[in-house]
Parts: structure tokens; C-alpha cells; sequence
């Protein structure tokens, strides 16, 4: 894939050649080569350096990408529909896992308000100081008055709790092992430095973890084309399992782009899913730019679903975002919305934003809801 990438700036430059000298310090300690995981998890989430842990904008018209919340009030006040049910069922709390710029926790938190069903406590799950920083800006700004509500967590909750857990977009930014088939045999696809200094991929040999996760989802490797390459985030179960461990009662709702197992490893997808972001231009090369652009992939539906189902939870639903958000009151907040709009141009905002929620060739169809219940 070939796309004109606009040029950083000296400083971005200077930031992102801080964060490939640390990985190639730690490739270089590693004997030559580290899995593409550790390599995503770095140029992601790197303390001070990495793209979730620094200063970007990341989110919005000034970022990379934009998500459902960013867009509007829609997305949030349709999920809070879906989720008041299960806080009155619970009297229980709400966790958000990677609650981004805080944009859906405001417009959450103010809607279950109107519909009577606030949680007790809103926690927001988040590794990264810069983001805590400015969740809080956008909740003190949008709602100071449910702040005292929100509270922020490092890790998942120790303790037992009911209610709804909430994930947009979050799965896509898991780390995920890169692999690929060769004749028979299976490698992997690992990142080194060639004499430039700069990250290449490179072959080394797949272990016996990786060999098994992959003969799960792909049993008939043979019959693939070559080349074929492709990737399987390993660290989705037990993430899953870790952050809903001590969600007693309720619901979770992971909402991405994905597909099923058998879309995902089909062999007509033979360069996988991985995909870059930086100032809204979308390509897949991962190792360039360390630290200034997102790297995402797509979500293997199945897997997730697996692994709710092996840990207790029920399938509640599983629908396109379009689906999901008719079926959670899209007629009312669009009619209230527009009835309460005087200005022309926000009516006509409000229409466009609705069209990019649900249209297939938008965020319609490629986006899913998963919905699992214990
Ligand atoms: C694409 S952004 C989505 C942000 C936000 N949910 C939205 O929809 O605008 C991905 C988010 O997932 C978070 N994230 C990644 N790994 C995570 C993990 N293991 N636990 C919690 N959040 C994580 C990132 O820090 C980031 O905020």
C-alpha cells in the first residue's frame, strides 16, 4: 500500500528517534530480533514515548483517526440505552476500558442522567497519564457536577463489582503477534534493524505457543496462497479474562472493527489487517514513524466471543453498529436532537454525524457490537 504521509515536523521527528532508539536498544539486547508484539506494545505504550503514553493529539479532526464518540453525542447516548437497564437491574457501576479523550464518559454519564440510571461510580481504566489528564479536562468541562462520580483506575478492579463494562475501540489496540506460511511450515514475523538503523521485518522461527494459537485458526494452512501473512492477538483471552475477572453481575459491551474467524484467516485476506494512523491517512507499515502514528488491527469476533463464553459470560448480542444503535433508540436521540436544534447547520451536523454511524460504506457495518452478559 502506497500513501503520501505528510512529513513530521523536527520535534515529532526528534520524539519518535527518542522511542526507536530505546527499541533498538532493547532488539539489539534481544539478540537481533523482538516479536512484533513487544514492538507494538512499545511504539504504543512506552512510558513518555510511546503513541498512547505522549503528548499526541491522537483523536479528532487535529489527530490521526476518529472514533464514534468523537463524532457526536449519538454513539453514547444510543449505548446509554442499551446499558441503563442492567445499572437499575444492579444498582452497580460502570468501567470504560481506554476511555480516549473522555468524549463517551461525558455524554454517558449526562444521558443516563436524563434516563434516571447514573451509576454509582463511572471508573475509567487508563495507563496513560497524558489521557487521564484529559478525561478529566473534558468531564470537568462537560459534566463538573458528575465528577465526583468518576474515579481512575491503573489496572483492572481488585475488588468485586456490578454493572456495565465498555470498550470502544479497544481491542484493535492490543498487541498481536505477526506470522507467516512458508511451504508447510509456519514463521514468525519478527522485527529487527538493518544497517540504517531502521526496523525491518525479519523471519525467526514460531514457537509452540504461536504454532497452536495458529493451527486453532487456521487448520488447513496447506490450502492457503503464498505469500501469506497475517497476525492473532494471543494476549486477547487472558486480557479478557483479567479485565472482567471481578465483574460479578451484569454486562459488557465491546464495540470494534472485526471480523469473524473464519473472514479474518480467510485466504483472500493474505496481508492480514494490520493498519497505521497518522493525520487520517491510513496505510501498513508499523515500522515506521515509532511513536507518531496508532497501529491497529482488526478484531477476531470469535476469539473475543470464545473468550466470554469460557469465562462465564453469555452472548447477548452480536450486531453491525448500525443494528446496534437502532435497536437502542437511534429514532429518539436523532427526533429529540433535531427537535431541540435551531440552527440549520448543527441539524445538518446532526444528520451527517447519524450517516456516519450507521451507513455500511461509513462505520455502519465494519464496526460490531459484542454484548456478553454474566
Ligand atoms: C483507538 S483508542 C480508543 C479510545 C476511545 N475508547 C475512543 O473510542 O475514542 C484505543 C484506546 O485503548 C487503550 N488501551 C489499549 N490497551 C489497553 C489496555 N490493555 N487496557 C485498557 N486500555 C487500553 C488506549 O490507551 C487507547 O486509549
Amino acid at each position: 500500500m502506497r500513501v503520501d504521509l505528510p512529513q513530521p515536523g523536527p520535534d515529532e521527528l526528534a520524539h519518535s528517534e527518542r522511542l526507536a532508539a530505546l527499541i533498538r536498544a532493547e532488539i539489539v539486547a534481544a539478540g537481533g530480533a523482538i516479536d512484533f508484539a513487544r514492538y507494538m506494545e512499545l511504539a504504543l505504550y512506552a512510558p513518555g514515548l510511546g503513541y498512547y503514553s505522549a503528548g499526541a493529539a491522537k483523536f479528532g479532526a487535529a489527530g490521526d483517526f476518529i472514533t464514534a464518540p468523537e463524532l457526536g453525542f449519538v454513539f453514547a447516548r444510543c449505548l446509554a440505552r442499551a446499558i441503563a437497564p442492567v445499572l437499575r437491574e444492579t444498582h452497580g457501576d460502570i468501567l470504560e476500558l481506554g476511555p480516549g479523550s473522555g468524549a463517551l464518559a461525558a455524554e454517558l454519564l449526562l444521558e443516563l442522567e436524563r434516563l434516571d440510571a447514573l451509576p454509582a461510580r463511572y471508573f475509567l481504566l487508563e495507563r496513560s497519564a497524558d489521557l487521564r489528564e484529559r478525561q478529566r479536562t473534558t468531564l470537568t468541562r462537560r459534566c463538573p457536577h458528575l465528577l465526583e462520580r468518576c474515579g481512575w483506575l491503573d489496572s483492572p478492579p481488585t475488588q468485586t463489582w456490578r454493572g456495565a463494562l465498555i470498550a470502544n475501540e479497544v481491542i484493535d489496540a492490543l498487541p498481536v503477534r505477526a506470522f507467516g506460511f512458508r511451504g508447510d511450515d509456519v514463521f514468525e514475523r519478527v522485527v529487527g534493524v538493518d544497517g540504517d538503523g531502521a526496523f525491518v521485518w525479519r523471519e525467526g522461527p514460531a514457537d509452540a505457543r504461536l504454532r497452536t494459537a495458529i493451527a486453532t485458526i487456521i487448520p488447513e494452512a496447506s490450502s492457503f496462497p503464498q505469500p501469506y501473512s497475517s497476525e492473532i492477538c494471543t494476549l486477547l483471552a487472558p486480557w479478557f479474562t483479567e479485565v472482567t475477572r471481578t465483574l460479578e453481575a451484569g454486562a459488557a459491551w465491546f464495540v470494534d472493527y472485526g471480523y469473524s474467524r473464519a473472514e479474518y484467516y480467510s485466504p483472500h485476506r493474505s496481508n492480514g489487517t494490520l493498519r497505521c494512523h497518522w493525520r487520517h491517512r491510513a496505510h501498513d507499515d508499523p515500522l515506521i514513524l515509532p511513536g507518531l502514528q496508532d497501529i491497529t488491527t482488526h478484531v477476531d469476533f470469535d476469539a473475543l466471543i470464545e473468550a466470554g463464553e469460557s469465562t462465564g459470560f453469555r452472548l447477548a448480542a452480536f450486531e453491525p453498529q448500525a443494528q446496534f444503535l437502532i435497536h437502542n433508540g437511534l429514532d429518539e436521540v436523532f427526533a429529540q436532537a433535531h427537535a431541540h436544534e435551531p440552527d440549520e447547520a448543527a441539524r445538518y451536523a446532526l444528520a451527517q454525524q447519524v450517516k456516519r454511524l450507521i451507513l455500511p460504506g461509513q462505520m455502519g457495518e465494519a464496526f460490531r457490537v459484542v454484548a456478553l452478559r454474566r
